[in-house]
């Protein structure tokens, strides 16, 4: 372009834009332009420490594989160590969202926090995505437009596993876990279903999280002499709890069984006591699904690490965000359209594709496992599409 043209061209543009002719960039397009701020709120120090390590890497690996970006718009994280600590949540979730003006929430690890990020993105309209916590509340009697999960409640592994041990003709089970909403609503689920299947539930143990002082418990166990034991352990505290529960010489005596959290991502601290333990989950380490073969390449190659089940459920909530972010060309303002679209998806996730259910929960199967050379082995679908109740939800 001759010098003459670019004079007349910028004269004109600048005579336009004084007479209010040249529309200034509307708030939307520019959101839809600048960086996307995620609000990583996990815990990295703690027994939950690898869990919130293994999230982050899961959603990070999403996040590349679409070339570091979402809908145009470049990955920017904010992290915050939530120490697993409930007592601090609020002040923590609302750095991420006053502070720093986050445009999503992704987090936590721990029921407790969940509930505590879902009050605050709740009253502020904040996006939020829950990668692991399964506090039965989130997706039940807190569940709102804008929050999404992309693991599970806590309901869920625990009922598949009272039908796994109903169905076996197992009697009189006796369960032990930690006292907060976690462990309640595992156990709470296992009641249901093996009740309704015909059992019992004998005695129910607990301790105060983090507490991994078992032995007590342990003795009363051993008195006890119940046909199982049911558990909810997770993270550092599973790995103790499954050795001291072989060290007491209960394995071999009362069969142990839990969800899957028990023997997920902590089988080569548990060594040979976890051999031959069940579970019940929505992964396992030896599924013939395509994306989780995918998946578990890449991950492997990035971190030098084998991923469990809390690498896939911050894969996935990448995914969920991404979806989201699709149909409103970037803009996380537009929830009506994001929810709708998550809504409707079929999520293609390692663990099989699942749909989320109209509370945001994923409706998924629950896989029975079985540890087996420090592997948890699928042995085949506990419940299929389990789609947890969501009580109390109105929406
Ligand atoms: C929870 O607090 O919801 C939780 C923590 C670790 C594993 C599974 C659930």
């Amino acid at each position: 372009m001759d010098k003459f043209r670019r004079t007349a061209l910028a004269l004109g543009a600048s005579v336009l834009a004084a007479g209010g002719l040249l529309a200034p960039m509307s708030a939307a397009h520019a959101q839809a332009n600048a960086k996307l701020k995620v609000g990583l709120m996990l815990p990295y120090t703690g027994t939950y420490a690898a869990l919130g390590n293994a999230i982050e890497n899961g959603f990070r690996l999403y996040v590349t594989e679409q070339g570091g970006k979402l809908s145009g718009r470049e990955v920017e994280f904010v992290k915050v160590d939530d120490e697993s600590d409930p007592s601090k949540a609020t002040d923590n979730v609302n750095k991420l969202v006053k502070r720093d003006n986050v445009d999503v929430l992704v987090g936590t690890v721990h029921s407790g926090v969940a509930m505590a990020m879902a009050k605050v993105a709740k009253e502020t309209n904040t996006l939020l995505i829950v990668p692991n916590a399964g506090a039965d509340a989130v997706t039940g009697a807190m569940c709102a437009p804008n929050i999404f999960r992309s693991s599970f409640s806590n309901w869920q592994p625990g009922y598949a596993m009272g039908e796994v041990l109903a169905k076996k003709g197992v009697k009189r089970v006796a369960t032990i876990t930690w006292k907060y909403a976690a462990g309640d609503e595992a156990v709470r689920g296992f009641k249901e279903a093996f009740e309704k299947g015909g059992g019992t539930v004998v005695k129910e143990l607990n301790l105060p999280f983090p507490n991994v002082e078992f032995q007590a418990l342990l003795t009363d166990i051993a008195a006890t002499k119940p046909d199982a034991v049911f558990t909810f352990f997770a993270g550092g505290g599973a790995v103790k709890f499954v050795k001291d529960y072989a060290a007491a010489g209960l394995k071999k005596s009362i069969p142990l069984y839990g969800s899957g959290f028990l023997t997920d991502g902590t089988l080569d601290a548990q060594g040979d006591a976890a051999e031959g333990l069940f579970t019940t989950l929505h992964y396992a380490d030896s599924l013939n699904v395509p994306k989780d073969k995918s998946f578990r390449l890449n991950y492997a190659k990035t971190f030098k690490l084998q991923p469990d089940v809390y690498a896939v459920q911050g894969y996935d909530a990448a995914q969920i965000l991404a979806i989201g972010l699709k149909a409103t060309n970037g803009d996380v303002g537009k929830k009506a359209e994001f929810a709708a679209a998550v809504e409707a998806a079929k999520i293609d996730s390692p663990r099989g594709a699942f749909t989320l259910s109209k509370a945001h929960n994923p409706v998924q199967d629950i896989y029975l496992r079985q540890v087996e050379a420090k592997e948890n082995k699928m042995v085949g679908i506990a419940t299929k599409a389990l789609n947890d109740p969501a009580r109390g939800c109105k929406m």
